[in-house]
């Protein structure tokens, strides 16, 4: 649109060139000749852009229509018919014959079973879309199971509170996030009453206090989610605080497969052991050489555990972990 107004412009001007040198017209006349083409074709030229905002209008509209058009997630039961945990959660966590895929025509895991003591740690490994995010996608109620039983401490997570479910999780993961606002706040989120004193120390135990003590204003300083003065191995320490002044029962933890520098590794792991004592852990683990203690490793692949036991037992088994395993360390 824009290109035809602009040749239209050009050919009209070139007409009126022909003309003045052809002695058709004085040089004023061709003046005001060049400024009328001029303010025509303004108009044409705001109708190309206009054209180009209605375009990209309908595209928005079609994805607003698009989530519109999702179902509904099913309702929580009402506050007094929704099962409740005992006080204090130990965190046993029991899959059994689960069944579920993301549409109903396509079943992704047919029947998954399998128990998490209170303080185990579980690895959770497979190829990549062998489920792995599913499972906890599953267990933290992301989306509703097809069939079977997921409890929590012997209580069925359907008929729990959504919320009050979440609240027994704490997360790391992989793409660790800050909000714009001091350090003290990042790692007080979800724990707003938190004191300084138990900010620090959460610190501490996560081994970030040194290096928020370098930063300008220590504690106070503001950060935001591109600060570029925070590597992502701090970050990651950063959330670890975070989830240790929370104090879950339960801990997912997503490996990080970026790469950060030995010393930051060595101490994001010491600070995640840490963070796993006395909790029930699921570590998706993308490097088998951190989860050869793990008391339950789960082998996963086309959405189901083809595999599951101590690594020792698996190795004995010589299936699809002792390959894995060996073609790593091969
Ligand atoms: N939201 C979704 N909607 C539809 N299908 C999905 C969705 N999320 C995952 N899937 C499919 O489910 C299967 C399992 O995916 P999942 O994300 O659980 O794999 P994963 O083991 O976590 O893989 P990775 O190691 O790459 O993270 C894959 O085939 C994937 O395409
Ligand atoms: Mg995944």
């Amino acid at each position: 649109m824009r290109f035809i107004g602009r040749l239209a412009q050009i050919v009209i001007a070139l007409v009126g060139c022909s003309m003045l040198v052809a002695g058709h017209m004085t040089v004023g006349v061709f003046q005001a000749f060049l400024q009328f083409i001029y303010e025509a074709s303004e108009p044409m030229t705001e109708l190309s852009f206009t054209f180009n905002s209605l375009q990209s209008a309908l595209a928005s509209a079609e994805r607003v229509f698009d989530l519109l058009d999702e179902p509904e997630m099913e309702a929580d039961p009402l506050p007094v018919a929704a099962a409740k945990l005992p006080g204090k959660v130990e965190g046993r966590i029991a899959f059994e014959h689960v069944r579920f895929g993301y549409s109903p025509d396509k079943p992704l895991m047919r029947d998954v079973s399998f128990t998490a003591e209170p303080g185990q740690k579980i690895a959770v490994v497979g190829t990549t879309g062998a489920g792995k995010t599913t499972l906890i996608n599953l267990l933290m109620r992301f989306y509703e199971i097809d069939g079977g039983r997921i409890t929590l401490d012997g209580v069925d997570t359907s008929r729990m509170n959504r919320g009050e479910l979440r609240q027994q999780f704490g997360m790391v993961l992989q793409d660790a996030w800050l909000f714009d606002g001091t350090i003290a706040e990042n790692i007080a989120y979800g724990c707003p009453e938190a004191t300084r004193e138990e900010i620090v120390a959460a610190a501490r135990a996560a081994r970030v206090d040194f290096f928020v003590r370098t930063m300008p204003q220590g504690y106070d300083t503001r950060v935001a989610n591109d600060a570029e003065s925070i590597s992502q191995g701090q970050r990651q320490l950063l959330t670890i605080a975070r989830v240790l002044l929370n104090n879950p029962a339960i801990l997912i933890l997503d490996e990080a497969t970026s790469s950060v520098d030995t010393r930051t590794e060595l101490a994001i792991g010491r600070a995640m052991d840490a963070l796993m004592r006395g909790r029930t852990s699921f570590v998706i683990a993308h490097r088998l050489s951190t989860i050869v203690d793990a008391d339950l490793i789960l082998v996963m692949d086309h959405g189901n555990i083809i595999e599951q036991g101590t690594h020792k037992e698996l190795l004995a088994a010589e299936g699809a972990y002792a390959d894995l395993y060996l073609s790593q360390f091969a």
